[in-house]
């Protein structure tokens, strides 16, 4: 297990450079393996999530060549098995894309089921009802925790999802684009590593229309070719650090960002008086939060993207818990994510929360360092920016859940002024 001991109260100041989008590269990697040639990824985020994934392909026989922490080359020609289920996949979510690629690539896929961030429920029916629809025979084997999919030829089909799932839409684009006939996926989820994947499979040759609106168009192609492909930066990674700041107080550039995919955090944050000042080089944001004047309140209600994402929602609700006022936070994305509140309570905040929906959160003009755990990944980072706003030494343990999707968090955070360390207390791993 691995902690943080953070003395709060300092200021941050200078540069960040953000890095590649997680949730992109997960589904970037699955998707590389779909064709028989070479695939070069750059700007890779160095985060366990992603590791695990490559070992996974690795292990079935990809030839994953690490060139350096932000570059891999995958090839997917020696690809000799489709079991994915070892004890660590079975630990991220993103095992699912491997159904999708799998059965694109080779008519079959035996993968664990997902696991991930304890944040609710999180079924998987969109992902299976889409494979289904491209004649998929999908079945879930519980006894040994599997879902096992063949399927002798993928057929395009129309496919209208209950919900926008980002997973659900990456696997069956995933799967689509080398079916015979088209695919429409209607209700798609329109985040930004949507908008990445399909872009990154275009560039393998498929033929993907409409990424980033509500429908889109698969054209099935009959194989895909190699390519070289550098990863949008992480809009969740800039958002925590944009937020970091806001509580924190400081004046920070963060470089490496796409200013467009940040709107619904910096309007936020712009509304209870942080300053977003972005440059014209298009790629960098500078976040001000003045020292000497307390920030307001507001109400954020999470939303699919373009709407404030739920991947921020802890860190908001940090950021909001020392504003001067009543806030309300509601998540209307996942049951369970706010297990972090009681932590932040620990700390004397004072937030109620009522039916794991909607954090009513009383501004407090300081909170105090004390011993706290990390539940998942985006609240790990939440009350890493807690301990930073607050008076005196925190000791967050089970930052691990942090190491999965955020890379160098303590050192990037050290590099503007936070007195933060990092200690391993044993081997034992979430
Ligand atoms: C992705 O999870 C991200 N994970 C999550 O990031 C993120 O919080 C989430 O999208 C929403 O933006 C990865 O990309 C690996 P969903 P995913 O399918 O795909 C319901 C992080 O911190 N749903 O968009 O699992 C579901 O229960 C993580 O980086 C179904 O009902 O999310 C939820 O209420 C945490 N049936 C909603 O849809 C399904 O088949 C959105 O889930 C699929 C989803």
């Amino acid at each position: 297990m691995n902690r943080y001991i953070i003395n709060g109260g300092k200021p941050l100041h200078g540069e960040v450079v953000i890095g590649g989008a997680k949730n992109a590269a997960l589904g970037i990697i699955a998707g590389a393996i779909l064709t028989d040639e070479p695939v070069t990824i750059e700007n890779l985020p160095d985060v366990s999530d992603i590791n695990v994934l490559l070992d996974a392909i690795a292990g079935i026989g990809a030839t994953v060549d690490r060139v350096d922490p932000h570059k891999v080359v995958i090839c997917g020609k020696t690809i000799s098995s489709v079991i994915v289920n070892s004890e660590v996949i079975q630990k991220i979510r993103a095992s699912y894309y491997l159904l999708g690629a799998l059965v694109g690539k080779k008519g079959r896929a035996q993968v664990a089921m997902p696991g991930g961030c304890d944040i609710g429920s999180r079924p998987i029916d969109q992902h299976l009802k889409g494979l289904r629809a491209l004649g998929v025979q999908c079945d879930e084997n519980e006894d040994e925790n599997c879902i096992y999919a063949s399927v002798s030829e993928l057929h395009g089909n129309g496919i209208f999802l209950d919900v926008a799932s980002v997973g659900a839409t990456i696997n069956i684009m995933l799967a689509a684009v080398l079916a015979k006939g088209t695919t429409t996926i209607e209700n798609a989820a329109k985040e930004p590593h949507i908008v990445d994947v399909a872009n990154f499979l275009n560039s393998m040759g498929a033929r993907i229309k409409g990424a980033g609106t509500d429908v889109i168009r698969i054209f099935g192609v009959d194989s895909l070719k190699g390519t070289e492909y550098s990863i949008i930066p992480d809009q969740i990674e800039a958002g925590t650090f944009m937020c970091a700041v806001a509580a924190a107080k400081g004046d920070v550039v963060l470089k490496n960002v796409i200013p467009r995919h940040l709107e619904a955090i910096s309007s936020k944050l712009e509304e209870i008086g942080v300053k977003v000042e972005e440059f014209e080089s298009g790629t960098e944001v500078r976040i001000v939060s003045d020292e000497n004047s307390r920030l307001g309140s507001s109400t954020v209600r999470t939303r699919v993207y373009p709407g404030f994402p739920t991947d921020m929602q802890p860190q908001i609700t940090v950021v909001l818990m020392l504003g001067n006022g009543n806030s309300t936070v509601t998540e209307n994305i996942f049951e369970n994510r706010f297990r972090y509140v009681e932590e932040l309570r620990k700390m004397g905040a004072d937030i109620e929360v009522k039916d794991n929906k909607t954090a009513k959160i009383h501004g407090v003009e300081a909170v105090h360092g004390t011993k706290i755990d990390v539940p998942d990944l985006r609240a790990g980072a939440a009350l890493t920016i807690a301990a930073l706003s607050a008076d005196g030494t925190t000791t967050l343990d089970w930052i691990d859940y942090i190491e999965r999707g955020y890379e160098d968090f303590d050192g990037k955070l050290r590099g503007i002024g936070a007195d933060i360390t990092k200690e391993t207390v044993n081997d034992e791993k979430p």
